[in-house]
């Protein structure tokens, strides 16, 4: 039969009468406690509930529907053989018992753009018990078990992982069978990630450039890295640190270094007050150097630039930040402090 073609639930068997021949003799079998190896008999009596001699294939939490109700027919064929006396061959699959035979009742799992590797390949009996498990759609193993039994789980280990691996959930993100996003995901670019995070988060007056086109993957990845917050290039935990181009690696991957490296410019950044740079100022410094988020919200913010309405850097304390820009310049106000200006033509004096 063509993979996809939908025969229908048991439908060419005729599984009344199997039942009542197989069900008779078990009967038989049992008043007259005659062993039923030593009987000859057409393999088409047997098709119902393992007919006394098999072990029961329906007395698992889950068994599979066409298993409990006992149409053992639908999948196993009879040959010309008599059974019980030839055990191999009697008994043939309605189809090579791989994706063929599932196909047959139920809707195709290998169609769409990508598709799971044991899934491609046709081999569902990889994950799939076809009479009955204990675990829950007759799976072989149950949650991240399942999956351990072909992925290597040392190569999913990160120095800091995303919690819902380490949770195990990896159906919370990746379908088994298929889907049409790449790596078999549940949702493509940032609309994976606010199936679970708060979108607010990533919206506000100023959007950060890869925020905006959903590309979270420009700087994390999902899995974990070996850096805090599934970074994928270095970037200080702390709010101060002693200045060096490679800790704010995750930045200069996209942004030029200069802009906090060239104490004097006069196009490496707008963040400078004439000549003189305040990026220079706040962040280049060999002892109590600023990170970036004392200032800026990586994702977007509710004013310009990315500046945070609430300043880090202070204990616990977060103080209100209030910054407004210019087309020279710019204005600071933080918490009840004095306002501090920059302007980059006609330079504030002690700014
Ligand atoms: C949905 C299809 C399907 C149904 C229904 C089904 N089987 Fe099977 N059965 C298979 C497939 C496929 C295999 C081969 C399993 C494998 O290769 O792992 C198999 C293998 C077997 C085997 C040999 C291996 C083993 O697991 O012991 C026996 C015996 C068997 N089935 C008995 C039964 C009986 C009895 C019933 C009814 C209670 C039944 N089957 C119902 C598909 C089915
Ligand atoms: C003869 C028809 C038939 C064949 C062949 C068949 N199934 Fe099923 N299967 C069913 C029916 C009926 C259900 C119950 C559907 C429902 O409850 O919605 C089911 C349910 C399932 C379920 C879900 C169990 C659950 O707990 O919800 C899985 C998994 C499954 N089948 C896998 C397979 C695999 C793998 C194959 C091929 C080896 C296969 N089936 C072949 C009829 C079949
Ligand atoms: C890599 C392991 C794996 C393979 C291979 C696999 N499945 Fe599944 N299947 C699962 C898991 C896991 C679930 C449970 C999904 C969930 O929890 O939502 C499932 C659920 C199902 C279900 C019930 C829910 C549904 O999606 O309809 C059916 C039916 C099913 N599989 C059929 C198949 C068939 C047919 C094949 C072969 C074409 C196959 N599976 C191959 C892992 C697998
Ligand atoms: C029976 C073995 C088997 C099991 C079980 C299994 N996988 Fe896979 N998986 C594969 C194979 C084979 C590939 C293809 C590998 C390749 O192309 O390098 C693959 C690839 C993948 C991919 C990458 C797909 C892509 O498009 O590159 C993801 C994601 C994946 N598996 C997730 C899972 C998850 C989640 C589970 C548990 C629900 C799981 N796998 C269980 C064998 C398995
Ligand atoms: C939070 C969502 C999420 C969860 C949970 C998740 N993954 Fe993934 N996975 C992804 C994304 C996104 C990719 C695409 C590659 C990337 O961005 O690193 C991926 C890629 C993969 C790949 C293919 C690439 C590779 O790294 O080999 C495999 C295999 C895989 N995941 C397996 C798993 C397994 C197994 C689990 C559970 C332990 C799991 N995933 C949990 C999101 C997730
Ligand atoms: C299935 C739910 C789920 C999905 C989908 C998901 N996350 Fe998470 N993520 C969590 C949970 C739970 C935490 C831990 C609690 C928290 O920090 O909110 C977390 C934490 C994080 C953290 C902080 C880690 C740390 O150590 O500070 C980052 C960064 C993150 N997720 C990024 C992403 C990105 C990027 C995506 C999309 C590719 C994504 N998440 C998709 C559930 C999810
Ligand atoms: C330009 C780089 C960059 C991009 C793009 C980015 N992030 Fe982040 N993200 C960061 C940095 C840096 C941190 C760590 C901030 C810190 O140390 O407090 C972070 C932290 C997080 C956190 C955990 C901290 C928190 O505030 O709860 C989550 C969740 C998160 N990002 C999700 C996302 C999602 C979802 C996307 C895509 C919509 C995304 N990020 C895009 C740089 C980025
Ligand atoms: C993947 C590339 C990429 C990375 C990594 C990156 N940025 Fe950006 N950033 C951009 C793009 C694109 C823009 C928009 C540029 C433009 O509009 O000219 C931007 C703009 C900005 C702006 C100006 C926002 C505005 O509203 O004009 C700030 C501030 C900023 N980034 C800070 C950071 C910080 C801090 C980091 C490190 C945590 C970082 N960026 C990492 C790509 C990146
Ligand atoms: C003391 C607060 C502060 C700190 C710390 C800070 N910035 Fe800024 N940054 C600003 C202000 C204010 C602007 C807006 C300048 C303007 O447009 O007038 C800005 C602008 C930017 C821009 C836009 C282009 C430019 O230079 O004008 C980028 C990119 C940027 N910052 C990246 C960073 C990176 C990367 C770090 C950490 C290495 C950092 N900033 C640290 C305050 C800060």
């Amino acid at each position: 039969m063509a993979a996809g073609q939908n025969k229908g639930y048991g439908s060419d068997v005729n599984i009344a009468s199997t039942k009542i021949i197989c069900l008779s003799f078990a009967v038989l079998a049992g008043i007259s406690g005659v062993l039923l190896v030593s009987q000859e008999r057409p393999a088409e009596a047997a098709g119902e509930m393992n007919c006394g001699c098999h072990p029961n294939k329906a007395d698992k939490s889950f068994t599979h529907k066409p298993v409990k109700d006992g149409e053992c027919s639908s999948c196993h064929k009879p040959s010309d053989q008599k059974h019980p006396k030839v055990k191999k061959g009697a008994f043939l699959l309605t189809d090579n018992g791989k994706v063929g035979l599932c196909n047959e009742c139920h809707e195709r799992k290998d169609i769409k753009k990508y598709v799971h590797g044991p899934v491609a390949s046709g081999d569902c009996l990889d994950c799939h018990d076809v009479h009955q498990s204990d675990n829950k759609f007759q799976l072989k193993a149950s949650g991240v078990a399942l999956c351990y039994m072909c992925h290597d789980k040392t190569k999913l280990g990160r120095k800091f992982p995303h919690p819902p691996i380490t949770e195990g959930k990896c159906l919370d993100c990746h379908d088994p069978h298929q889907s049409d996003n790449k790596y078999i995901l549940k949702a493509e670019g940032s609309a994976l990630c606010i199936m679970c995070h708060n979108k607010s988060m990533f919206s506000g007056k100023s959007i950060h450039g890869p925020v905006s086109t959903g590309e979270c993957s420009a700087c994390h990845v999902t899995h974990g890295t070996q850096y805090p917050h599934l970074l994928k290039h270095s970037f200080p935990e702390d709010f101060y640190t002693s200045f060096s181009k490679a800790q704010f690696d995750l930045c200069f991957k996209c942004h030029s270094a200069s802009l906090a490296d060239d104490q004097r410019t006069g196009a490496a950044t707008n963040f400078r007050n004439g000549m003189f740079n305040l990026h220079f100022l706040h962040v280049n410094k060999a002892d109590k150097g600023r990170s970036c988020k004392v200032c800026h919200d990586p994702h977007a913010s509710s004013q310009p630039k990315l500046i945070s309405s609430k300043v880090s850097g202070f204990g616990r304390w977060r103080i209100p930040i209030r910054y407004t820009k210019n087309d020279v310049g710019g204005t600071c106000v933080v918490g009840c402090h004095k306002p501090k200006s920059y302007n980059r033509i006609d330079p504030v004096v002690n700014p």
